[in-house]
């Protein structure tokens, strides 16, 4: 598909990180992008930013999908590209000792819930709606009516200490890939997943310089985290060529995430008040968990 001012594009997440970049490369290729984010403060600013639209969308509310998604179509006509970059991590063991007690507490349900009606269940709410809309457009030259770009994780695969319900989630998105690909490939939309492995978003905020160096150190080559922009320039050849499809793509440097990176400076990991991070999405409590 080639990415001009005749497509438009519908990206979750579009406020900050992947997505904010990811919107910024398609809006930089001339595709009319609508943004869908909880965060409207930062969705608003980076959409005028960028000549994009915000709509505001919590993506585990079937309603609000559908109502963001209205206004997308009804301001840029219906999407022929939807990227799915919301989501959260969290860090927690599937069992907790109790420091002082000795106790053995279990991962509560309500967070594993959480995590995955936002990433998994949310990425299947949106691709399924926007799916069901492009089958109704026209198709392109050479059969092709849109293509659906998820972000799932390296989690998916090396899923870490304290990572069972961020892998499980993510592992989810990776798992419907070929399905949804064989579910729509006669009606010529395509889907691809991204595993990303690290990158510097907001999610890495509560880290410490030391900590995000030591993490780096990890990645074989380039021997850095990932940049945003990184990830928007995977996206692009997805959207241009029609043979990837049903794929799962990691992008990593080579990393293959340890169990857990227990040589961290954790002590200094957070700011000693921080009862939880400033930022939903920060790799922090993962630290906090053993996960980093
Ligand atoms: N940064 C990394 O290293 C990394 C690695 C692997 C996978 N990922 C995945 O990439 C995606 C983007 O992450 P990021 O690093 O850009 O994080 P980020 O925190 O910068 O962006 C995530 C965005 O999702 C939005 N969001 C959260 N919950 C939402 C909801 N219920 N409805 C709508 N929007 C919601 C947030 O407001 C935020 O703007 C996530 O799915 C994440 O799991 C990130």
């Amino acid at each position: 598909m080639k990415l001009d001012d005749s497509i438009s594009a519908v990206v979750t997440g579009g406020a900050s990180g992947l997505g904010a970049a990811t919107a910024a490369m398609l809006a930089g290729q001339g595709v009319k992008v609508a943004l869908l984010d909880l965060n409207a403060e930062l969705g608003e600013k980076h959409a005028s930013a960028i000549g994009a639209r915000f709509f505001h969308c919590d993506v585990t509310s079937p309603d609000s999908v559908e109502a963001a998604l209205k206004g997308a179509e009804a301001a840029h006509g219906v999407a022929r590209v939807a990227v799915s970059c919301a989501g959260i991590a969290i860090g927690k063991r599937i069992v907790r000792r109790d420091k002082d007690t000795g106790a053995n507490e279990a991962h509560d349900l309500a967070s594993f819930q959480r995590v995955i009606a936002i990433n998994l269940i949310g990425t299947f709410s949106v691709m399924s709606r926007t799916a069901a809309a492009m089958l109704a457009l026209p198709p392109l030259e050479g059969g092709e009516r849109g293509v659906i770009v998820n972000t799932s994780s390296v989690a998916a695969e090396d899923g870490q200490i304290g990572q069972v319900a961020y892998a499980a989630s993510k592992g989810g998105v990776a798992s419907m890939t070929l399905p949804v690909a064989r579910d729509l490939a006669k009606d010529g939309v395509r889907v691809v997943a991204i595993m990303p492995g690290l990158f510097e978003t907001p999610m890495f905020a509560g880290l410490p310089d030391e900590a995000r160096q030591a993490l780096a150190a990890n990645v074989p080559f380039p021997s850095r985290l990932g940049r945003p922009e990184e990830y928007a320039q995977r996206v692009k050849p997805i959207c241009e060529n029609p043979m990837l499809n049903g794929a799962t793509i990691r992008l990593d440097g080579a990393i293959r995430l340890p169990p857990g990176y227990g040589r961290l400076p954790r002590s200094g990991c957070l700011p000693a008040s921080a009862a939880e991070p400033a930022h939903p999405h920060s790799v922090a409590p993962a630290v906090r968990a053993g996960a980093y």
